[in-house]
């Protein structure tokens, strides 16, 4: 159903994943081979504002002080394109966005800012979707951004039909559901930003990387055992799957062709000071995880999180240890900012 068009506002937080979705089955459509599952983070958000304006001749795209070209406006543009062929109608729009976070350095950006855009471009253009149906759209901005949706822990789930009808995220469990888990954000200096976006170096990746078959019988196993853990509150269980994950996911991409190296060395300190800590205590405390970028996530709990982001910190190389939890999903903004 569609209603009148005009403006909206929505907010939508990046979301990290605990088993990464890395690979297209049918690239125009976003289908991944394998389903992922990931948290959805407080402090960091995206604030995405859209107005349908019949005066304009073209999309305007303005993230932050900057104008973006090229491939970021493309991809708005695109995504645009999906919502008025929903909408039916043709108008163009004003696209105002706010990332309080770094742009492109494996925060993932694109999962909060796609998953903004799609709330707000969808209320603009008076369309009243269902979380499934913004899910699904949300898919076609950006794969990840269609976790970002919901709170907490989600599961994207890859669906089998051709059509991605049954490829779209749900909600696993509330943010409040493990209230003693933390996520470190080691925040390293010197994070590149990256020049080629995910869904295009995962496809180097299925093409290329012997590895990536065995990664995929693997993924499943997975996924059951994280839920498993996040369902009994079992940290130990959820830090060494995510650590084990994190690093095929680290296998396929440096066994890429072109080899696919996200890391700087104080990434690296990360993980090593991370497995020294698991190493000291006979058990894990923490586990860390990355996306396809420098920084590095170090899921611990609140006994533990004092300690070990004191070690982190002092690594040559990083920055500072944000500290943030699982928090809420998308939500309308109900005013236009000027
Ligand atoms: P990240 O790790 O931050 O997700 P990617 O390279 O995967 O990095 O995605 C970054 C891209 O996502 C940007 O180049 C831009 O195209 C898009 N993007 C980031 N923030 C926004 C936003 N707020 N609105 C629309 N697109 C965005
Ligand atoms: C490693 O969903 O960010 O973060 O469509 O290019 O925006 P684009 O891809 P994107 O890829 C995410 C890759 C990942 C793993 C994950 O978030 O599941």
């Amino acid at each position: 159903m569609t209603g009148r068009p005009s403006e909206a506002g929505y907010e939508a937080a990046p979301n990290i994943a605990l088993v990464k979705y890395w690979g297209v089955r049918d690239e125009d459509l976003g289908l991944p081979y394998n389903s992922s599952l990931s948290v959805t983070l407080n402090h960091l958000r995206t604030r995405t504002w859209v107005k349908f304006d019949p005066k304009l001749t073209e999309d305007k795209f303005v993230l932050g002080r900057t104008e973006p070209t090229g491939g970021p406006l493309r991809a708005v543009v695109e995504f645009l394109d999906e919502v008025r062929a929903l909408a039916r109608f043709e108008t163009h729009a004003l696209v105002r966005s706010e990332n309080n976070f770094q742009t492109a350095s494996g925060l993932a950006s694109s999962a909060s800012g796609f998953a903004a855009l799609a709330g707000a471009a969808s209320l603009a253009a008076g369309l009243r979707l269902s979380p499934t149906a913004l899910s699904r759209l949300a898919r076609l901005g950006s794969g990840s951004a269609c976790r970002s949706l919901f709170g907490g822990f989600v599961e994207w789930r890859a669906g089998t039909r051709a059509d991605g009808r049954d490829c779209y995220a749900r909600p696993l469990f509330p943010p409040r559901h493990w209230p003693g888990l933390v996520d470190l954000v080691a925040i390293v200096k010197d994070a590149p930003e990256k020049t080629v976006r995910s869904s295009v170096a995962m496809q180097l990746t299925v093409a290329t990387s012997p590895e990536y078959a065995r990664r995929l019988k693997e993924v499943p196993v997975r996924i059951r055992a994280i839920k498993r853990a996040l369902a009994a509150r079992d940290a130990a269980a959820l830090f060494d799957r995510t650590m084990e994950e994190c690093d095929s996911f680290r296998l396929v991409c440096e066994t890429t062709t072109p080899k696919l190296d996200y890391l700087v060395p104080a990434s690296r300190r990360v993980l090593t000071e991370v497995r020294a800590a698991n190493d000291e205590r006979g058990t894990p405390i923490a586990g860390y995880t990355h996306d396809a970028g420098a920084h590095v996530h170090v899921f611990t709990t609140t006994t533990e999180m004092v300690r070990l982001r004191r070690r982190l910190a002092s690594l040559p190389g990083v920055e500072k240890v944000l500290v943030v939890s699982p928090g809420p999903g998308g939500h309308d903004l109900r005013r236009w900012v000027h």
